[in-house]
């Protein structure tokens, strides 16, 4: 179904359910003996959502056909990937805390579990921000698990679209102290306006010593949707409902370096393919000619 200005989703439907697949990547990377990443919240989260692929997935129970045109080493690439992300991030709070940062804002958290598995140093604030229905079904599930979160953990249910800084600093956030940010898997999910709005707030909202991180996919611009709904066909064969060619906003969009440098970010870009080298692990092949995304570049930035 296309996307509306006011459209609201759970984890298991329209965008949501993108978060439960990046999940169900981190549960992958987990298990993987070389140690890549560690996140134990990964797999009992994508089960508690209960999308039959995603927990075939974890289980190593997909259909074989799924993968019958795709090769060994690009299967790997996709779990490797979400390693390097989750551990590109993961650095960056631990980075921005020994710096003294004490309080940082997830934007679109989905099923990150960053609250309750980073070693957050004492007095950390984390406040994460989603949809309504994203929040209260990631909060049950920590619950029901009898987990406690590593920092002082505050959440608002709220569309990224909607007055969500009002809503922060309703929740307690102090704009005068410090803040680490992070918008991961986030920007191609918002209208492009979206996009400049979300920044221009983190911009007015960030003290000196602040920092900001994100992705950002260069050929979004160029986004094709029948291509990124061709991407999803054959998982949406084996019963996934899920089409990323109507989830997408598509059509020209700030380019988020210039565009952060431009409102005094001092911004690092790292290609997805160094990340592989620093993490030792093999570069995936290269994008084939019908990859709707294309590269992906890793962005941190700080503001002083
Ligand atoms: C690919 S998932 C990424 C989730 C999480 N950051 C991660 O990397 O695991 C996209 C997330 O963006 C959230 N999202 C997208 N658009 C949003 C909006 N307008 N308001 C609130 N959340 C939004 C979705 O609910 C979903 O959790």
């Amino acid at each position: 179904m296309a996307r509306t200005d006011n459209d609201t989703w759970d984890l298991a439907s329209s965008v949501g359910t993108t978060a439960t697949a990046v999940a169900a990547g981190r549960a992958l990377a987990t298990k993987d003996p070389r140690g890549l990443i560690h996140d134990p919240f990964a797999d009992p989260l994508v089960r508690a959502v209960g999308v039959d692929f995603f927990v075939k997935m974890i289980d190593g129970e997909l259909d074989e056909a799924l993968f019958s045109d795709v090769a060994p080493e690009r299967v790997q690439g996709m779990i490797d990937a979400m390693a390097v992300r989750t551990k590109f991030f993961d650095d960056y709070f631990t980075s921005a805390t020994a710096d003294g940062t004490r309080q940082a804002v997830i934007l679109a958290s989905g099923l990150d579990a960053r609250a309750y598995r980073l070693p957050w140093p004492s007095g950390t604030v984390v406040f994460e921000i989603d949809q309504p229905q994203v929040i209260e079904f990631k909060t049950g599930v920590f619950d029901g698990l009898g987990a406690a979160p590593t920092a002082q953990r505050h959440t608002i249910g709220i569309d990224l679209r909607e007055d969500w800084p009002t809503a922060l600093q309703a929740a307690g956030f102090d704009a005068a102290a410090p803040t680490a940010w992070l918008a991961e898997g986030l920007l191609v999910y918002l209208p492009p306006e979206a996009q400049d709005r979300l920044f221009d707030t983190i911009t007015s909202l960030s003290a000196p010593g602040s920092a900001v991180a994100t992705e950002y996919v260069p050929g979004i611009i160029d986004f094709d949707p029948q291509a990124g709904t061709d991407m999803t066909s054959t998982a949406r064969d084996h019963g996934l409902d899920l089409d990323m060619g109507s989830l997408v906003y598509t059509g020209p969009r700030s380019h988020v370096i210039e565009y952060l440098g431009a409102k005094g970010w001092a911004v690092t870009g790292t290609p997805g393919p160094e990340l592989f080298q620093r993490s030792g692990l093999p570069t995936p092949p290269e994008q084939d000619d019908n990859s709707p995304f294309g590269e992906i570049v890793y962005v941190s930035a700080t503001l002083n």
